[in-house]
């Protein structure tokens, strides 16, 4: 089986090839990235040189290119990855997020369309994500069918990226899948979400920026959880249908935050309290949703998924990873991620100012 995999170089792709690359030894894995400041090469270190992967530099919005490769390659899975993922760059920036989500997934469905969709067995999985609910109040679960009401640009784009998929499903009969997973986190997450940015902040002493009051609650879930959950929506789930995956693990971000430095000054020898004394709170984000949460039944009762990995064991070996991984940290907090830090932080001031 061919399989085409976008954003393969980014966080979640990264995990779901370095999962399944050894797994599927009869599949063949196209990673297709652009290479955006959140991707990695270092993240595809130990498949790279598999016989069943492959790399192509393409942006997904290019449509001859993405044309030109999949009239070549005839994929008979692709998983769809790509986007510009991080809300406070889509509210400074939202057009490569219209670029990059809306126009690079209509031109994957086109080309899909054209070279693809008539296969015996073949199918589109997108990946997405709970942002585009909303914010729910202090009660409620997503389900698959709840109203989409997107707050921020980036989950305005992924929402827009959703219904395409849909559409192209009704409408040309295209054989498609949708995920809409909660917050990630685990190894090889870019330092500019929340928890990879606090534990390297942690460790190197500087402020940890937490929005607002830190009272917002988001449903973690370890990445090789996501990814489990999409191998089993691809083997089991319904054609057209959506499926909602989550952690079951409601936190506020202050809880968050405060875990990390528990974690980090255990496994640093560090002291706890002089890591919370970094806690510094910040002018909070415009259209912060309160609150995410998912109900994943649909997910578990047809599929078979349920989360393996605990909040306390995915954190402690996410701390471990950040620690053991200089190399990586170093290559990641480059130009780039200054230039982020300095746009992000350094002009938010304090909570009240
Ligand atoms: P990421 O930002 O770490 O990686 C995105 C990858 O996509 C990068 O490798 C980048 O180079 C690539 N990319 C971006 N624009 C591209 C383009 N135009 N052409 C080709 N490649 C392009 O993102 P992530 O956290 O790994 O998220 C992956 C997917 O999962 C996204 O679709 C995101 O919406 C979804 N998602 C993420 C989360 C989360 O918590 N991170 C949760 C739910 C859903
Ligand atoms: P983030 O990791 O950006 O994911 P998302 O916005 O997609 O949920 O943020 C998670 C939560 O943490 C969100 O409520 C915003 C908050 N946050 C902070 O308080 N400080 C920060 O520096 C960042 C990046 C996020």
């Amino acid at each position: 089986m061919k399989v085409v995999v976008t954003g393969g170089a980014g966080f979640i792709g990264s995990n779901f090839l370095r999962l399944s690359v050894p797994r599927f030894a009869d599949h063949h894995f196209l990673n297709v990235d652009k290479l955006s400041y959140a991707a990695n090469p270092a993240n595809l270190h130990g498949i790279d040189e598999a016989p069943n992967y492959g790399f192509a530099r393409v942006d997904i919005a290019d449509s001859a290119a993405v044309g030109e490769l999949f009239a070549k390659e005839r994929p008979d899975l692709v998983v769809h990855f790509a986007a510009e993922s991080h809300v406070d760059r889509s509210i400074v920036a939202p057009d490569h997020f219209v670029q990059a989500n809306i126009v690079g997934t209509f031109v994957l469905l086109e080309a899909f369309r054209a070279h693809c969709a008539d296969r015996n067995g073949a199918l589109f999985h997108h990946v997405s994500t709970d942002e585009v609910y909303g914010s729910l109040g202090t009660t409620g679960l997503f389900t698959e069918t709840t109203r989409y009401d997107p707050s921020s640009p980036y989950s305005a784009s992924k929402a827009a990226s959703d219904h395409l998929v849909r559409a192209y499903g009704r409408t040309y009969g295209l054989p498609i899948k949708i995920t809409n997973c909660s917050n990630n986190y685990g190894p090889y997450q870019f330092p500019e979400k929340l928890i990879p940015l606090m534990i390297l902040n942690a460790l190197e002493r500087k402020p940890l920026p937490v929005y607002g009051e830190g009272r917002n609650v988001r449903d973690w879930l370890y990445v090789e959880d996501h990814c489990e959950a999409i191998w089993s929506v691809i083997e089991r789930g319904r054609l057209g249908e959506t499926y909602n995956i989550g952690g079951r693990c409601e936190l506020r971000n202050m809880d968050v935050v405060q875990q990390i430095c528990t974690v980090v000054a255990a496994e640093t020898r560090a002291s706890v309290t002089e890591l919370e004394g970094l806690i510094t709170f910040v002018k909070d984000r415009p259209g912060h949703d309160l609150r995410y949460a998912i109900n994943a039944d649909k997910t578990t009762a047809e599929c078979g998924w349920q989360p393996q990995h605990s909040f306390e064991s995915g954190l402690q070996a996410t701390v471990r990873w950040y620690l053991d991984n200089h190399d990586w940290v170093a290559s990641v907090q480059s130009g780039e991620y200054r230039n982020w830090m300095e746009t992000n932080y350094h002009k938010r001031g304090a909570a009240d100012s």
